[in-house]
């Protein structure tokens, strides 16, 4: 179901607009309605936004109905954010107050606000993956986790995060024909009907909602991310995103995710780029939620688990091997290598994905020696100074 909210008690079509602005299509209604919708049988919307800016008041309508119906989350639309309408707003149970001049960003943020926050305690969980630098195996890694997760027979859901020319429909060998473009676009629309549509299933079962094969006309906006990740969230029990580092708005709305996993290699610039993307991560969503993984690990590099332990403070999560014919092989024929290759690389992603959905502790992470170690470790430990 998408998110429903009702307006109550606004003649004010500006209002109606801006919160049509940030993806929802609101119903308006009467403040008689606001009695029935206090009735213990009535149907609720997800979010009630209530105008009192033509009286002032906080309706005593509105304790009754939070007291029957906690769940309903209530945005309070004011001329001013004065003390005492304040004070009964917090006594009634409402949730977000914004006041005039009323933007479509302040709109979206409250919407956005209470989206992450419903979508926090409950549901299936979401996998975020993304790169320090392109091309370091990142979507290879995810297309992976999301197919070892399909194999549990639960639902699972792949976003490519890429707005476009993303790779992830070729990795999973499918022919999307809508795209993230087409969700974002349509965010007051999302059932599990409509959605089925914009998605193409993979052979082992993965809904893959692909990035679109032309540039966005517009940019990315943070607060339909939010609904759709809510929407993930609600009907899907596992969700994969492959996001690229580079888009804000993406960045910004990972509230829903229960794992954040930078991936990295063991290059110099990889592992810099590592060190600034969780740093940034770890400082918006919380150190415990962000991970760093190591792709095409090579015992013998110059930069070990220890060097990149130093840049990220926190042991590599994961290392997976360096496999590139298996990894171009499963990519030609666009079928993850986990599927059929009893090889290192893929036993080391499907015990990876074991972790995820907490059947298995973490992998200790193989430490090496190196010729340049002094060189590197002074490199990367003025790194640790940029980041700390
Ligand atoms: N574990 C691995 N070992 C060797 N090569 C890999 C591995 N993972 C990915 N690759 C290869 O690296 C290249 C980039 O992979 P890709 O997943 O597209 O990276 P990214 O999404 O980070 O840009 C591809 O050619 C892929 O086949
Ligand atoms: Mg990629």
């Amino acid at each position: 179901m998408p998110v429903q909210a009702t307006i109550i008690g606004s003649q004010d079509r500006k209002l109606d607009e801006l919160v049509r602005a940030s993806g929802l299509r609101p119903t308006v209604a009467s403040a008689v309605d606001l009695l029935t919708l206090t009735h213990p049988n009535s149907v609720q919307p997800d979010v009630l936004i209530m105008d009192v800016r033509p009286h002032g008041q906080i309706p005593t309508a509105l304790s009754v109905l939070k007291r029957q119906h906690p769940t309903t989350s209530v945005i309070l639309v004011a001329s001013e954010l004065a003390p005492a309408l304040m004070l009964d707003a917090m006594r009634a149970g409402v949730n977000e107050c914004v006041a005039e001049p009323l933007t479509a960003e302040q709109i979206g943020a409250a919407i956005g606000r209470i989206v992450a926050q419903r979508t926090a305690p409950v549901g299936g969980q979401v996998f975020a993956f993304v790169g320090a630098k392109g091309g370091v195996g990142t979507t290879t890694l995810a297309v992976n986790v999301a197919t070892a997760l399909a194999l549990s027979d639960e639902s699972t859901l792949f976003i490519d995060m890429h707005a476009a020319y993303g790779d992830a429909a070729v990795l999973l060998g499918t022919e999307p024909r809508f795209s993230l473009v087409d969700a974002l676009e349509n965010t007051h629309r999302l059932d599990l009907a409509f959605f089925n549509g914009l998605t193409v299933q993979s052979e082992a079962g993965v809904a893959l909602l692909a990035s679109s094969d032309h540039a966005p006309t517009s940019p990315i906006d943070v607060h339909r991310i939010r609904l759709l990740l809510d929407f993930a969230v609600r009907n899907y029990r596992y969700t994969v995103l492959d996001l690229p580092r580079s888009n804000p708005a993406m960045m910004d709305a990972l509230e829903a995710a229960a794992d954040i996993i930078v991936v990295t290699n063991q290059e110099l610039a990889s592992v810099r780029g590592a060190s600034r993307v969780a740093g940034a991560l770890s400082r918006r969503y919380g150190r415990e939620k962000v991970s760093v993984v190591v792709s095409r690990f090579d015992k013998s590099a110059d930069i070990g688990s220890s060097d990149i332990e130093q840049a990220v403070h926190a042991p590599p999560r994961f290392t997976f091997p360096s496999d590139y014919r298996l990894a171009l092989q499963a990519l030609n024929a666009g079928r993850p290598f986990v599927l059929d290759s009893s090889s290192k690389l893929a036993s080391a992603v499907l015990t990876f994905t074991r972790t995820l959905n907490g059947d298995a502790g973490p992998e200790p992470a193989p430490s090496a020696p190196g010729a340049l170690r002094t060189r590197l470790g002074a490199r990367l430990g003025a790194l640790r100074w940029m980041t700390s």
